[in-house]
């Protein structure tokens, strides 16, 4: 009995062992900060306190998130959690409203669900922050790390290191072009003329993350708007035709991106 005891202790003792040093393996992450600019796909908690009905800081939503409800909108992690995840981050990037002190050292999280590149996007549903909105954010950022690390010199060195993920444009269509009951774009512009607007915007806008000193950027294109389930089922009431022209509209903007 003694001699299983000792044996089980050892064996748990070998794989304590290996956990931590598969935990040393990983301690040093890919990039030392990344930095989230977007918008419902990747919100983490920015829109619990607007007044809005873009929110998920209520059940089900965190159903299987390890800490539950925490203003994701999805039952799980999002993209963005799971990128960093594979990075080699031992926690999620902190949301810009709870960020605190030296916690934006490892990135800030701005996204804001309803945010577009545009400024009106997403009005209809009530307050958010706009991709300009979260550059501001990340302008006090920027200021915050000067303090921490000493120079401009200092913080622009480490902002160049760090990851940018900035995914927009899903609302520009979806809470905006394709609503013209609420917004005048479609009367304003052809899907083409459309999206070299907000092509054109969006390279204005990562221009001055690029003067923040960002130098890694992931731009990931849009999927096609038109089949998910609020635009089938709410924007087209299922007519098929409708969801093909929406799906059509984005590519032109994917394209831009190149
Ligand atoms: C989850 O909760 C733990 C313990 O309260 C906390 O330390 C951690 O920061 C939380 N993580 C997230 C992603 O909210
Ligand atoms: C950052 O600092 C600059 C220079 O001190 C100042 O002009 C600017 O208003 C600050 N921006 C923010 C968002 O704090
Ligand atoms: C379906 O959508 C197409 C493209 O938007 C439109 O031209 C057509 O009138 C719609 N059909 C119906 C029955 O609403």
């Amino acid at each position: 009995m003694a001699y299983k005891i000792k044996v089980w202790c050892f064996l748990l003792f070998l794989l304590k062992l290996v956990s931590n040093l598969q935990n040393c393996a990983h301690a040093a992450p890919q990039v030392p900060c990344f930095f989230i600019f977007g918008d419902s796909l990747a919100d983490s908690g920015n829109n619990n306190h607007l007044v809005t009905t873009s929110k998920a800081n209520y059940r089900p939503y965190g159903i299987d998130f390890p800490n539950g409800t925490t203003g994701r909108f999805t039952n799980g992690r999002t993209t963005v959690d799971i990128i960093g995840e594979l990075l080699g981050f031992d926690q999620f990037i902190p949301p810009f409203v709870t960020a605190r002190g030296r916690d934006i050292l490892v990135g800030v999280n701005y996204a804001s669900g309803a945010a577009g590149i545009r400024d009106e996007s997403g009005r209809e549903l009530g307050d958010r922050i706009s991709l300009n909105e979260q550059l501001q954010n990340h302008a006090a950022t920027f200021n915050r790390s000067i303090q921490l690390l000493g120079t401009e010199q200092a913080a622009t060195n480490y902002l160049n290191k760090c990851l940018y993920y900035v995914s927009l444009g899903t609302n520009d269509y979806i809470n905006n072009y394709f609503v013209p009951g609420n917004y005048e774009t479609s009367r304003l512009y052809t899907q083409d003329q459309y999206a070299k607007v907000l092509i054109d915007q969006y390279s204005q806008q990562i221009k001055r993350l690029y003067l923040f000193g960002a130098r890694k950027i992931a731009l990931p294109g849009l999927i096609p708007l038109g089949s998910i389930p609020y635009a089938s089922s709410t924007l087209c009431l299922k007519n098929l035709s409708c969801v093909a022209n929406i799906n059509n509209a984005v590519l032109p903007f994917n394209a831009g991106l190149f």
